[in-house]
Formats: C-alpha cells, sequence, structure tokens
C-alpha cells in the first residue's frame, strides 16, 4: 500500500528523486516588481509595495485594515499586545498548533494555557473550551476573566485554522465575548479558506497572517495583521516601525517599538503572489480532491475540510490507524524521496511549557499519534 501512495504522489508531481511537502510558485509578475522595487531604490519600508500589499490583503479577506509585519510570528506578538496581553495576563491557546502560537504569548511574558481541539476541524473545540471555562474562570466585577486557579486575567484566546481546515470560529468568538475574552485569530495558514462565507481572520479582534515560503501565497518572509478596528490598526502600524513619531527630520520615538516592518522588496512579491492567489486555492482544492478519491480505497483517511467551511487546503494530511501505522508510513515515504511529517508535538509536551496548565487534552493526544501531512506543493 505505501509503494502504491508514494507511486500516486510521484505521478501527480512527475517523478523526481525527491519531492518535497510544499514548494512556492512563481508564475506571474514576481521578478518584474521586484526589479521595479530595486530600480525604484525604495527597497526597505518605504515604497509603494508595502501599501499595495496591505490594500489587496484588506480586501481579499474582507478587513478594514491590514498591517504588513516582518512575518507571522511578528505579527502575532504585535496582535497580542493589541489586546493588551502583558505579564499579567493569560491566553488560551490550543496545544495542537506551530510553535509560533505559543511562542508569540510567550514574548509578551504572559502564561499559555492549552485547551484541546475537535478531532474534524484539527483546531481549537468550542465545546472543550466552553466546559473549560465554565469550570475554571468566573467574569469579575470589572468585567474580567479571572482563572480560579492562578487568580489571573485570561485577556485573550487564539485558536488556529490548522492546514487551512477552519475551526468553529463563530462559537469560540461568541464564548469569548461573553467572558470578555479577545480572539486573536491566527490565521497564518487559512489565507483563501472561509467559515460560511466569511474569510478567516476576521472574526476576531484581530486576525493575523504568515508569508512564509512554504504558505499558499510567500514573500520569502512576512506575515500581516487584519483588524476593523481604525485605532488598533494605526497602533499596530506604529508599533510595528519602532514608533518613530512623523517629523520631517527628527527623530522622536515614543515608546519601545519593534522594527517588525515587512520590506518593500519583500511586498513586491507578496503583490505579485496575490495576483495568482485565487488560482493556486483552486488548484490546491482539486489536488486535495484527487487525494481524497485515491484515499478512499485505502484504509487511511484524508483529513476533509470541516463542515460550514471552504478550506484551501493548505497542507494536506492523512489519519493513520495508529502510532505504529503512522511511523510505517513515515519512514517508507520518507525513505523513498516523498517528503512527509508528523503533525507537531503537543505545546505542552515541550520543555518551555511542560508546566503550562491543561484543559482535557485526549483529542490532540490522538491526533498527534496519527496525523500526516503529504506532498501539497500546488500542481498547475
Ligand atoms: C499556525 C502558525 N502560526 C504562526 C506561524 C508563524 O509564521 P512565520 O513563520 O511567518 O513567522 C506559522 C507558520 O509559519 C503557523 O503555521
Amino acid at each position: 500500500m505505501h509503494k502504491e501512495i508514494v507511486d500516486f504522489i510521484q505521478d501527480i508531481y512527475g517523478a523526481k528523486d525527491f519531492l518535497p511537502l510544499h514548494e512556492p510558485r512563481f508564475i506571474g509578475n514576481e521578478k518584474k516588481y521586484i526589479n521595479e522595487a530595486i530600480d525604484s531604490t525604495f527597497v526597505s519600508s518605504v515604497g509603494k509595495y508595502v501599501t499595495q500589499f496591505e490594500e489587496m490583503m484588506a480586501k481579499f479577506v474582507g478587513s478594514k485594515y491590514a498591517i504588513a509585519t516582518s512575518n507571522g510570528t511578528s505579527a502575532l506578538h504585535i496582535g497580542l499586545k493589541l489586546v493588551g496581553v502583558d505579564e499579567n495576563s493569560e491566553v488560551i491557546t490550543q496545544p495542537l498548533t506551530f510553535i509560533a502560537t505559543a511562542n508569540a504569548i510567550t514574548y509578551c511574558n504572559a502564561k499559555p494555557i492549552f485547551v484541546d481541539v475537535d478531532r474534524d476541524t484539527l483546531g481549537l473545540s468550542a465545546s472543550k473550551l466552553k466546559s473549560f471555562l465554565e469550570e475554571n474562570t468566573f467574569v469579575n466585577e470589572n468585567g474580567e476573566c479571572i482563572n480560579k486557579a492562578s487568580n489571573k486575567v485570561i485577556k485573550a484566546c487564539v485558536p488556529m485554522h490548522t492546514f487551512g481546515h477552519v475551526c468553529k470560529i463563530d462559537e469560540i468568538v461568541a464564548l469569548c465575548d461573553e467572558y470578555n475574552i479577545a480572539v486573536v485569530e491566527d490565521a497564518a495558514e487559512s489565507l483563501g479558506s472561509y467559515y460560511k462565507g466569511q474569510h478567516t481572520g476576521t472574526f476576531g479582534k484581530v486576525g493575523i497572517f504568515s508569508f512564509n515560503g512554504n504558505k499558499v501565497i510567500t514573500t520569502g518572509g512576512g506575515g500581516m495583521i487584519v483588524t476593523d478596528d481604525e485605532a488598533l490598526a494605526k497602533r499596530a502600524k506604529h508599533i510595528t516601525t519602532t514608533a518613530k513619531v512623523p517629523h520631517p527630520y527628527e527623530y522622536i520615538h515614543d515608546e519601545v517599538g519593534y522594527n517588525y516592518r515587512l520590506t518593500n522588496l519583500a511586498a513586491a512579491l507578496g503583490v505579485a503572489q496575490m495576483e495568482s492567489l485565487e488560482l493556486f486555492v483552486e488548484k490546491q482544492r482539486d489536488l486535495a480532491f484527487k487525494y481524497q478519491t485515491f484515499f478512499k480505497d485505502l484504509d487511511i483517511e484524508f483529513i476533509r475540510e470541516p463542515k460550514d467551511s471552504t478550506s484551501n487546503y493548505w497542507l494536506n494530511a492523512v489519519l493513520l490507524k495508529d502510532k505504529e501505522s503512522r511511523d510505517a508510513f513515515l519512514k517508507y515515504t520518507n525513505d523513498n524521496g516523498v517528503m512527509t511529517r508528523s503533525i507537531w508535538r503537543l505545546m505542552n509536551k515541550l520543555e518551555m511549557f511542560k508546566d503550562a496548565q491543561c484543559g482535557d487534552l485526549s483529542n490532540a493526544e490522538w491526533l498527534e499519534d496519527r496525523v500526516v501531512n503529504i506532498s501539497s506543493s500546488v500542481v498547475l
């Protein structure tokens, strides 16, 4: 069966010695726009492409504002700061996520709390969140959500749309509203994914995206903060650009800011990639349906988009019977030139987060042993 799978994947991509998990595709104006940026000499923070990229992203996802950053991790860090996460705060997130989600919480000197995911969405579970909040928290007279165990304020919640599959974001936002918890949506992997017709990243107070080389579109390295809140958008731009107060010739900074801006060169790449985004998502969905049909006949479940959502199928994933079958699958495919990867080790099992408070994590643990990502580069 393993050989059949490797043959199928190699057929899709045209057999090569080595097939990476997710390669970028540059089929449009990438070189033209980058050359224009070089010719203009505006290669760093100033230049037309940063603004153009921000405008294109805001329009595409349907948010009022978009602020480009150096990467998705810095976007998350700032997103959390925007909603007031600090050293006295705690932040709920899922244990099954890329490390950046938990790292960004730690950059704010806040503590993460890990709440389980759903097996069908792979993202934060609304029902587990509800029981966690009911059992472990109360809302005090100032309207703050207090964690009974630590007596600290739970300021934010970071749901993540795993591999582009959308979690039950409307239920999560409604619950967080009830407890006065700000939602910072980690939509790093879900550009081009929708829940009931609304783009991911636009449900929470703030949403973030990543344009790392392995994402649906790339700027080499880059990120974006999206929000409908004008004050937050202005603050995001200010603190990601060293908190410099506009002045014709003096350097005045009114707080400790960050050099988290996206360069004009990277944004030039981003603008060109945005022009291909719809095509890429369409092709990703075609590929996913091919996989779905193929795996139907095998004893391996292909992970499909959850109910009520349209996934960008950024990273295709299958579910093996158990850890032993998963390991055999990983070994065979990687030994035979087809890169596959297990899902992330749970955050609470990593040294830095081993003392973090956790809810019941049975779904995350179950998925951790079984999920494998398979080749997902856009097939043109
Ligand atoms: C879920 C998630 N959050 C955050 C990030 C961070 O993005 P970046 O690598 O651009 O810093 C990534 C991916 O890279 C991610 O997958």
